[in-house]
């Protein structure tokens, strides 16, 4: 996990809530950055509303790369001298220590981190700390920061799935023959193996990567260097600030690249899309856990008790993973909501942008660990599923395909046969492997012994060979594949068992 920059978002600060504020119409003075006009400072409530320091701040890495990276170019390109690069990259460097040491006190004033830091700067270094907001604006500034911060977030999580799927892998390998009831409407349909059940979460997940890989496509473009919003006239290079980054390119348009915040929003619908994935395994995971059912059992590291029913042994980490959906899908609302209808370029609604995406990370972060921990904790009741996997004429469209295979009865006949028998077990109180020959073939005189063949759970599980079917041997070659893939990726996710 490791989510440094989505936690320190929660972190206290020294800002002064809305509600405090609006007790007086006090007013502060005038803002040390762009208060050159203003004769006097804004009022509190102003200042309250516009402060955005109390989220913003999570992003200070990111900012103080972008201002290196800003910096080293004004260098290269002849903007600033090259004393005053190494004056700003020592400052900031020193400014990164203190926040890092909870040594830097943020001001609300100071609105937000790009104005925190800058300030600081320039209180540290003088001079040149003045001289580092050269041909740039917060508005290319934030847009930059958010890309970077999202990605780094992006990529946290992208680890955390791929943890996810491993971890499911393993268990369907162990699982990959195990018999299971398979259910449509969530009435017994046809057997089907646990391991082929929890593979099916593994492709889900795969394609959470996918849209996840997608989007950092086309995030990965820097917009730095293009202003307030109609780019400089200093002999800037966009290309070397983008590589310095590790951006592909620079962003094409100036007004688009300040008043874009499409990579926020195909982020947060990539989690939106991957948390109703989560909240189905959750749901299943308290379907499992409760008694009626008991497929699975969680140990105490992973269940709560009843403060009143000493029997209890909730699933309350599944219960939260199924909830946080709405938090975060949640957040992709408010934030489409919040850019509807927005004129070109920068306005200030866009500040709204990043309380959404900080939530939706750490909701989709603490929702992956919780389900990586469940997947690795649980334990299979095999032979509870195995009995359920054969209860309520679950090989029946066995029998269909037996009649069709061997008698070359038509389908839709077969379907009809099938379902006298069914009835006929019904009204006996029998299961149709308890069938006798004789009833079976007042139904269908050609049916022969044969038949008990194709009526056991695990003969039909072992007949489903066709491609993506529950047969063993399938879900064993498809767990030992996404295992060798994934761990053919890059080191970032070879973490351990
Ligand atoms: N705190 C602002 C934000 O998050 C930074 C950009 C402000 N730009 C401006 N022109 N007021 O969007």
């Amino acid at each position: 996990m490791g989510h440094d920059m989505s936690l320190s978002s929660q972190n206290s600060t020294d800002t002064t809530s809305g509600a405090t504020a609006a007790k007086a119409g006090a007013k502060a003075d005038a803002n040390m950055q762009w208060g050159g006009r203003f004769a006097g400072g804004p009022s509190q409530i102003m200042q309250a509303i516009n402060a955005s320091i109390g989220f913003d701040k999570a992003m200070w890495k990111q900012d103080i790369a972008g201002s290196l990276a800003h910096a080293a170019m004004l260098a290269h390109t002849g903007i600033i001298s090259a004393e005053d690069e190494v004056a700003i990259r020592e400052g900031l460097t020193a400014i990164g220590k203190d926040i890092e040491a909870g040594r830097f006190e943020f001001s609300e004033a100071l609105e937000d981190i790009h104005m925190n830091i800058e300030a600081r700067l320039s209180e540290r270094i003088g001079e040149p700390g003045k001289r580092l907001h050269t041909a740039r604006s917060r508005n290319d500034q934030v847009a930059t920061d958010f890309r970077l911060w999202t990605r780094d977030a992006l990529d946290g999580l992208d680890q955390q799935v791929a943890s996810l799927m491993r971890a499911l892998a393993r268990r369907a390998e162990e699982h990959a023959s195990d018999p299971m009831p398979g259910f449509t409407h969530l009435q017994t349909a046809q057997p089907v193996t646990f391991g082929h059940h929890l593979m099916a979460y593994v492709e889900m997940l795969a394609r959470d990567r996918g849209r996840l890989a997608d989007t950092r496509k086309r995030l990965n473009e820097c917009p730095l260097g293009s202003a307030a919003l109609a780019g400089t006239s200093f002999p800037i290079d966009r290309k070397m600030t983008a590589r310095t980054l590790g951006f592909d390119r620079p962003t094409a348009n100036s007004l688009d690249s300040v008043s874009d915040r499409d990579f926020a929003l195909e982020y947060l619908s990539a989690l939106s899309i991957m948390a109703m994935h989560l909240s189905r395994l959750a749901e299943e995971i308290v379907i499992w856990c409760s008694s009626p059912f008991s497929f699975i059992r969680l140990s105490d590291a992973f269940t709560t008790g009843s403060s009143i029913m000493p029997q209890k042994r909730n699933p309350d980490a599944a219960e939260l993973v199924r909830a946080k959906t709405g938090r975060i899908t949640g957040s992709l609302v408010s934030l489409l909501t919040v850019m509807k209808g927005l004129p070109l370029a920068y306005a200030k609604d866009m500040q709204e942008d990043k309380e959404p995406v900080f939530t939706a990370t750490d909701a989709a972060a603490l929702s992956l660990a919780a389900c990586d921990g469940m997947v690795r904790d649980m334990t299979a009741n095999t032979a509870q599923m195995r009995a359920l996997a054969g209860s309520g004429f679950s090989t029946a469209t066995d029998i269909a395909d037996w009649l069709v295979r061997v008698l070359k009865v038509p389908f839709r006949t077969a379907h009809h046969v099938t379902g006298r028998l069914v009835a006929k077990a019904e009204e006996k109180g029998i299961g149709l492997a308890d069938l006798s020959l004789a009833d079976m073939q007042a139904e269908e005189p050609g049916i022969t012994n044969d038949i008990y063949s194709v009526l056991t759970v695990d003969a039909s599980i072992a007949s489903r060979t066709s491609e993506g079917g529950t047969a063993g041997s399938n879900v064993q070659r498809e767990a030992r594949r996404w295992l060798a893939a994934l761990d053919a990726e890059p080191a970032a996710t070879s973490e351990g068992a």
